[in-house]
Formats: C-alpha cells, structure tokens, sequence
C-alpha cells in the first residue's frame, strides 16, 4: 500500500528504490554506412521509489520507450546496470522478469479472437494456475479495473470501446499481482474525456494496490496529472528536471522544460497549486456566498467568483470559517506557489488527494 505517512515529496526514502538505472546507455547499431550510431539513451541515471507513479514526458524519439523497454529486457541495454529491487536485471530469466513487471502500451494488443476472461487470464495459464483459481483473479481483476465481469467477461475486444480495451489491457498486466508497472503511452488512443476518466481511475487502482509505476508520455498535462515524480527528458533521454508535479510546473529547470511546460502554464498552476490559510485576508464584516474549503484548487477558487460576489468566505475541514478569498488571494497565492516554499505546505493525507499525488 502507499505510504500515506511518507509524502513522496521528501527527498530521502529509506527504502532501496523499485528500480534503478545506472549510467544506462542503448546505441542502436546504424543501419547504413554513412549514419554514425547514436545513443537512444545516453548514460541515464534514474532511481524509481517503490510505491511510486513517476512519469517520462518528453519529445518524441527521446528514449522514452526504450528506457522502458530495457527495464523488462524487451531491449537489452549497451552498457551500464538496471536493477529491480536491487537485482540486476540481466540475471534474471526474462519470463520471470515479466511477471514481476507488468506491461502496458498504446491499443492494448489484445487477442482477437478470445474473450475479455480469456485474455486477462494469458499469463496465469502460461503459468498453469488450475480453473478456479483462475476465474476468481479475472472476476477480481475486472471489477477493479471497472468492468463488472457478467457484462464484459464474454466479450470479444472488438466488442469493447477503446477506453474499455485499455483497462483490460491494464488488468491483464496486473494478473500476477506484480509490483511494477511499466506503462507507454497506456491512454494515448482514447477521447480526451475518456482519457481524463482512466487516467483518474487508474490513479485510484494504483492507490489501491500500492504498486510502483514508470509511465511514459509526451503529453505534459498527463505527466502532472498523474505523477508524483515528474522526469523531463531530451535527446538522449538525458534528464532536464525530475521533481514533483508543481515544481516542474512552476520552476522549470532549463528552457527545454519551459517550452514543454510554457503554454498554459497558469493554467496548469491554477490546477495544481491549493488554496492555503496564508493567503487569506481577515473576515471583514458580511461576507455572504457559498465558502470554499481550505485545500481546494485554486482554479476552483477563481471560479467561485465567476458571476458572483468578489468575496467569498473560506472555511477549515470542519466548517468553521477561516478567513475570505478575493481574486487578488488567488493571484497572491500563485505568487506563493511559483516563488515555492512548498515543503511545509505538502499535503500529508493522501486520502483524498485527487489523483495518485502528493500535492500542495
Ligand atoms: N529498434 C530500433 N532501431 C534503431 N533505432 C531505434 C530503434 N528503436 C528506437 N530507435 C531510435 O531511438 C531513439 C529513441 O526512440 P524511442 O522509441 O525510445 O523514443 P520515444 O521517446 O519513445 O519517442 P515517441 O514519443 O515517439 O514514442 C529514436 O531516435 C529512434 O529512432
Ligand atoms: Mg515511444
């Protein structure tokens, strides 16, 4: 289970990580005489916390896949070490390697012509799990991913819409009950709004279940949405930051992350940064209106005053009245959040934290 005592947000973790890249390199040999090799990855050092959701975003042809791919050994690394809980990768059998790392990418890949039951279940037959067995993991896996299984269990994938495909894709992935996701682009094919739906939903599974996630994406609104670390890579998949969600988003490390994160970066702000008693002004006098909680989003804080009063009272988890927001508090509190004293404003209760982050 995640730790919700240990925000992920502090810097050391006594646990080993979940797995470490150390000095990785892949040159894929060049096909042609005059192209020179180039390195895919080009000496990556990178340790994912256990328990974790951290997120590679960058520009197309980075090393993104292919950082994944050599954790589970579909690419075998040019040099240097990754290991999974402290063992190196490379000594262990493949097969077994992929049990403890489950895979999910971009159209699932599912089995045409077996149904939903079957396909979830591929791994526990290769591994000869008997009948019952079986049927009891694929009822529990397809309740949790949001498929009731006497509706979905006998259908065909053609039978599913794209959103449906990709949880059974992350159900199947999960049918062993391994400790690491590996996931590339796993929402890339679905609408906007379906894709907003899984991201949230996955978030919750991955609560539940307490389980370490690499997911790669180019889309930098998913990285924040999603992750509690954030790993911006370029070329080379060479890292230009790798920080929590907020702060990439409000202290871009290098102009490379900037122009990733620069349109729509208020926005982004607006989502990610919370409403905070230091930026509040007094109660004065009669302030009528709905409140809004401490904590909530600052973009749902300026919405309050859309076609509404300019003051709105601000009230603490228990209803009690803390002081009042004005559009200038949201504005302070931007400021608050890109100048960044985040470290004592992380939120510790991750119970009702939106979506599989710690965030401020
Ligand atoms: N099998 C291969 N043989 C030769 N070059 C490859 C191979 N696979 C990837 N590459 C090259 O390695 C680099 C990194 O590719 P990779 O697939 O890891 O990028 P990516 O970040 O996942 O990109 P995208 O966002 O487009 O999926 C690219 O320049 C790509 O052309
Ligand atoms: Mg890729």
């Amino acid at each position: 289970m995640r730790v919700a005592h240990a925000p992920t947000s502090v810097p050391e973790v006594a646990d080993e990580p979940a797995i470490s890249f150390e000095h990785v390199r892949k040159v894929y040999s060049a096909r042609t005489q005059d192209a020179r090799d180039a390195s895919a990855v080009d000496d990556l050092t990178l340790a994912v916390r256990p328990h974790e959701v951290l997120v590679l975003v960058g520009p197309s042809g980075c090393g993104k896949s292919t950082t994944l791919r050599m954790a589970n050994r579909l690419v075998e690394p040019t040099s240097g070490r990754i290991l999974l809980e402290g063992e190196d990768v490379t000594r262990v059998d493949p097969v077994k390697l992929r049990r403890r790392m489950g895979y999910v990418i971009q159209n699932v890949g599912l089995f045409p012509h077996r149904t939903v039951a079957q396909n979830v279940a591929t791994v526990p037959g290769l591994l000869g799990w008997d009948r019952k067995r079986t049927a009891a993991r694929v009822e529990e896996l397809l309740d949790l991913v949001g498929l009731p299984p006497q509706r979905y269990a006998r259908r065909y994938p053609h039978e599913l819409s794209g959103g449906e495909r990709q949880r059974v894709g992350v159900a199947r992935a999960l049918a062993t009950d391994p400790p690491v996701l590996l996931m590339d682009e796993p929402f890339g094919a679905v609408d906007p709004v379906g894709r907003r739906h899984l991201q949230a939903e996955f978030a919750r599974i991955q609560r539940a279940l307490g389980i370490t996630v690499i997911l790669v994406t180019h889309d930098i609104d998913e990285a924040v949405r999603m992750a509690d670390r954030v790993a911006v890579l370029s070329t080379g998949a060479h890292i230009e930051q790798l920080a929590a969600p907020l702060d990439v988003v409000a202290r871009p490390a290098s102009a490379a992350v900037s122009d990733l994160v620069g349109r729509g970066r208020t926005a982004r702000l607006l989502a990610l940064g919370r409403l905070e008693l230091a930026d509040l002004a007094p109660v004065a006098g009669d302030v009528h209106g709905e409140p809004v909680t401490v904590g909530t989003e600052l973009g749902d804080v300026l919405h309050a005053f859309v076609g509404a009063t300019q003051t709105v009272p601000v009230v603490d988890a228990t209803g009690t009245v803390v002081g009042s927001a004005t559009p200038a508090t949201v504005v302070r509190a931007l400021d608050r959040v890109t100048s960044g004293q985040p470290d004592e404003t992380q939120v510790t209760d991750l119970t009702d934290a939106p979506v599989g982050t710690v965030r401020s």
